[in-house]
């Protein structure tokens, strides 16, 4: 039983890992111009506003695929670099529409939104996937579970290095 939770756990972390990472990187490397370009929407506010950068994009898609690389030349099968890519792309996707949809709610940036924060993102990772492969319902339901619990974990971690401004 134990192991078998334990499987679970880590098939879902190695299946999503692109994902974690392309959200993480922009975190640490982000900063800059920002992808709508500090336009507002007809509401009158930002479209993604200004923690959704160029930069950032750009360093999460080359991080999260350079994680299906690896992932490739651990298990030489090649089908982890258009994983990886999917992955990421969805992840950073999903995260600009997660900041699209704050803003509409009148949340400002940095504020929380909680799910939509945790899960926004993993959940475009798994669409963006999809078409290629998607793991078995038992590990989509880990990462599922799994995400929120490690997110709140790494922001908080983040928050407490400095590289965050909010806990969460
Ligand atoms: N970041 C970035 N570019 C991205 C995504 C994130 O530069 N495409 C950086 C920004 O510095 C951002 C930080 O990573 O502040 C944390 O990301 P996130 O929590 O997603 O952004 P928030 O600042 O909380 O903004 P929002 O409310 O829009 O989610
Ligand atoms: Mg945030």
């Amino acid at each position: 039983m134990c192991k078998e939770v334990l499987d679970l756990i880590v098939s879902a972390i190695w299946f999503i890992l692109p994902a974690y990472v392309a959200n993480g990187a922009p975190v640490i490397l982000g900063g800059g111009i920002p992808i709508d370009g500090g336009k507002r929407f007809r509401d009158g506010r930002p479209i993604f506003g200004a923690g959704k950068t160029v930069r950032g994009f750009g360093a999460g898609l080359i991080a999260g695929s350079s994680v299906g690389m690896l992932q490739w030349a651990v298990t030489g099968q090649c089908i982890y670099i258009a994983l990886g890519l999917l992955l990421a792309l969805g992840a950073l996707v999903g995260d600009l529409l997660g900041s699209f949809v704050k803003r509409r709610l009148n949340i400002s940036r940095g504020g929380a939104a909680p799910g939509l924060d945790q899960l926004g993102f993993v959940v475009f990772a798994l669409l963006f996937a999809s078409p290629l492969m998607l793991p078995s319902w038992e590990v989509i339901l880990t990462i599922l579970i799994l995400t929120p619990i490690i997110h709140l974990a790494t922001n908080f971690g983040a928050y407490k290095l400095g590289l965050k401004n909010n806990p969460y």
